[in-house]
């Protein structure tokens, strides 16, 4: 496969800050017709130091991160209670991009899972006080049979958010963008936290 879609990248080219770069790709990835393109694959790390990676939707980007949804309850969610570590890809094969992440999490407060809890389609919300993520279930009735109970529950009232349930904000210290180039050289662009700001270079391809 030769990639061609891509002019050059340069330094010159990019925002100082490599969130507002992500949001700049992201769109562009929307405008060509991806049809997720804020799914992005996360890596999580066991305290056997097992990594684990699947992939999530990343909700809210802004100065402070990378916000996700999931519940914490997951075998993500068991990895980040003890490793805050994790690194997370985007792929968009429509631009021939590639962007890395790397860096910490934090949960978000409990009153912001609320609230953005509250913002989700009653049915998303049923699903999520419904399913305890990972773990195993003998069969699908029995998921089922689970949710038609926490429907009939919450009958005529707003469905609460659970306990389990919430997001976490990945607080990079390290983004990389690639960009496919014809031949093998393709373009690499690294920033990395230097103090307040952010010190880009190129990595060999
Ligand atoms: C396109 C796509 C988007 C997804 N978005 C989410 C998400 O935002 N949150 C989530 O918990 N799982 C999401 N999933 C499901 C996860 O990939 C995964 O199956 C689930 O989180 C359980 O992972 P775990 O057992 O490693 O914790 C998504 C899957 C796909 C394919």
């Amino acid at each position: 496969m030769q990639y061609t879609r891509n002019p050059p990248l340069e330094v010159d080219q990019l925002s100082p800050d490599p969130l507002l770069q992500l949001e700049a790709w992201i769109g562009a990835a929307r405008d060509a017709g991806m049809i997720e393109p804020a799914a992005m694959t996360l890596a999580t790390v066991d305290a056997g130091g097992q990594p684990s990676a699947r992939v999530v939707l990343l909700k809210a980007l802004s100065a402070d991160g990378l916000t996700f949804y999931t519940c914490y309850e997951s075998r993500k969610g068991r990895d980040l209670a003890g490793n805050s570590q994790v690194a997370a890809t985007f792929w968009w094969d429509r631009l021939e991009r590639q962007v890395r992440v790397e860096g910490r999490v934090e949960p978000l407060p409990r009153s912001h899972n609320q609230s953005y809890f509250a913002s989700r389609p009653r049915e998303s919300r049923l699903g999520a006080i419904t399913s305890r993520q990972s773990r195993v279930v003998a069969t699908r009735a029995e998921l089922d049979a689970r949710l038609q109970a926490v429907t009939e529950l919450w009958q005529g009232r707003a469905p609460e958010c659970p306990d389990h349930w919430g997001g976490y904000r990945i607080r990079p210290h390290c983004v990389e963008f690639w960009q496919g180039r014809s031949g093998r050289l393709h373009d690499r662009l690294r920033y990395r936290r230097a103090g307040d700001g952010w010190v880009i270079e190129r990595l060999e391809p």
